[in-house]
């Protein structure tokens, strides 16, 4: 039913009406032992989550609220790595499948015509320092209409829809970033981050721009200029100095 060319991800799915959040759900599989790749799929959130305790707006019908349980043997310390992987992953699939001109924003917001269509929130299970499973969560406004969304996020939200003014069949598209999150997995399982990495940067939108990043100690303003190994964004502040930002937000300056 949803042209899966995997062999992995996404063989095992479990698609819901209604659910609180799919994270907790992959969670609870998680801990029953189940294997990698494992999916979980929601017609709608009532209890969606986004970055920083944020609620994220999943309503029924409209979007893709999906949840990926993954088992990488790794060190704790190549997780971001992941998030960026989950970024590109479907950046392409979206860019493959409607056409639409999708680019991420550091680290993994999806934009069309700078504004965010979908979201990705990577959770880790940790314990002594070591990491258990991660669960790649994303959602992706598709059909949505600029009607539908709430007051508060009309001018910073979009669909692929409101974008392309084409409806986008869900199913397929899941596929799609079912497929290409595999291919990219297994990539960068037996390659390393490298190519991953270049994969990000050429689809990326902050890249080479002028960014501010949001920072408890201060905003700092500067070019962005690349990714390092771990995956965190280098960027260049206009006294030549160099910072390593490792998690948080950007915003993109004009
Ligand atoms: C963000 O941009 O803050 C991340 C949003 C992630 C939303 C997805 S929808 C599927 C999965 N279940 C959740 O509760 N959240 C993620």
């Amino acid at each position: 039913q949803l042209a899966l060319q995997t062999s992995v991800f996404g063989r095992k799915a479990l698609i819901l009406d209604s659910t609180l959040s799919t994270q907790g759900d992959v969670q609870q599989m998680a801990e029953q032992g189940q294997a990698e790749g494992a999916v979980v799929l929601a017609e709608e959130q009532t209890g969606g989550r986004g970055r920083f305790g944020r609620k994220w707006f999943s309503p029924p019908g409209k979007g893709i609220w999906m949840s990926i349980l993954l088992r990488p043997e790794q060190p704790l310390r190549n997780t971001p790595q992941l998030t960026l992987l989950t970024g590109v992953a479907v950046c392409r699939a979206v860019r493959a499948h409607t056409g639409a001109d999708a680019g991420i924003k550091w680290p993994n917001d999806l934009l069309i015509n700078g504004r965010k269509m979908c979201g990705i929130l990577l959770e880790s299970a940790v314990e002594d320092h070591e990491l258990r499973y991660c669960i790649a969560g994303i959602g992706v406004d598709v059909n949505f209409e600029l009607t539908d969304y709430p007051e508060d996020l009309t001018s910073i939200a979009t669909s692929i829809k409101v974008e392309t003014g084409q409806q986008v069949d869900r199913t397929k598209l899941t596929a799609a970033i079912l497929n290409e999150m595999e291919h990219l997995y297994l990539l960068y399982q037996r390659e390393g981050f490298g190519v991953i990495a270049s994969l990000w940067e050429a689809l990326s939108v902050s890249i080479h721009r002028e960014v501010k990043v949001s920072n408890p100690q201060g905003d700092i303003e500067g070019t962005a200029i690349g990714l390092d190994p771990s995956g965190a964004l280098i960027v260049e502040k206009s006294s030549g100095e160099r910072i390593t930002v490792v998690s948080g937000e950007i915003s993109l300056i004009d």
